[in-house]
């Protein structure tokens, strides 16, 4: 990862600052793009992934910058609760423009100077919730399977640039995004443990595990894994861990 110029969007949150933590410890140059302030510690631009002129400034300041991007983290997202009637249209385009068009916008800004890159890399935070059918998480949900094919369809369209492009698919993972969900709940408390019960694994997935996939996504020796898609899961896409016996 030496030297390699990483730009995280969502960075100031939960898995990616977790992700800038992980092109650190590796030796690359980790830049944050995110709606909220940044600190003084990491290079941090203030941008909305729903403003195609601002994120298309901020990927040339950048590359003037640092000299080069070789891997964009398409990590912003927001999540909302309901199921398909009580979950307003507004939420859903909301959805839409954030988790979605907000990767397309980053990936359109980043291209020009990905392209450039001896060792372009795109990773996409999907979610497991795109592998199973989960109560109350209808939009969101749809968000994440849209970002799985896209993730494939980018992938074929990018081998002749030499630009990976691959998903993550991570489990429930203790987040702010994650304590926006349960403080919805009746009991905040409660809302936490269901959470970690259930994970087979009986634990929610640490940050730092799904910034560990990323760096191995976004490593320059790793040419041959595109449109894949991850999981860090703790098996809640595949496996089920009740005894049949
Ligand atoms: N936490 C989980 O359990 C979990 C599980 C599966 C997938 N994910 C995915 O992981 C990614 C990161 O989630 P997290 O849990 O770290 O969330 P988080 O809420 O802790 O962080 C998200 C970050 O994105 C930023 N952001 C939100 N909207 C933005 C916008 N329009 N423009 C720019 N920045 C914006 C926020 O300011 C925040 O810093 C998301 O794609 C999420 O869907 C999370």
């Amino acid at each position: 990862m030496q030297d390699r110029v990483v730009v995280i969007t969502g960075g100031a949150g939960g898995i990616g600052r977790a992700c800038v933590e992980a092109v650190l410890d590796g030796g690359g140059r980790p830049v944050v793009v995110d709606a909220a302030p940044g600190t003084a510690e990491v290079p941090h631009y203030q941008a909305d992934v729903t403003d195609e002129e601002r994120l298309a400034v901020v990927m040339a300041d950048v590359a003037a910058r640092y000299g080069r991007i070789d891997v964009l983290v398409n990590n912003a997202a927001v999540v909302r609760s309901g199921d398909v009637e009580e979950t307003a249209l507004d939420d859903w385009a909301l959805l839409w423009d954030v988790n979605v068009l907000g990767y397309v916008r980053a990936t359109r800004a980043a291209l020009p100077y990905l392209r450039r890159s001896e060792a372009g890399a795109i990773v996409n935070m999907s979610s497991f919730t795109a592998a199973a059918g989960f109560r109350r998480r209808v939009a969101y949900a749809t968000t994440k399977g849209a970002i799985e094919a896209l993730t494939r369809a980018l992938a074929a369209d990018l081998i002749a640039d030499g630009i990976t492009v691959n998903a993550i698919r991570p489990g429930t993972v203790d987040t702010a995004l994650l304590a926006s969900l349960a403080a919805a709940a009746p009991d905040r408390e409660a809302a936490r443990a269901t959470y970690a019960a259930r994970q087979p694994t009986g634990r929610m997935v640490s940050a730092a595990e799904v910034a560990h996939a990323v760096l191995f996504l976004a490593d320059p020796v790793n040419r041959s894994t595109t449109g894949a898609v991850i999981a860090v899961d703790g098996g809640i896409s595949d496996t089920r861990s009740t005894p049949m016996d």
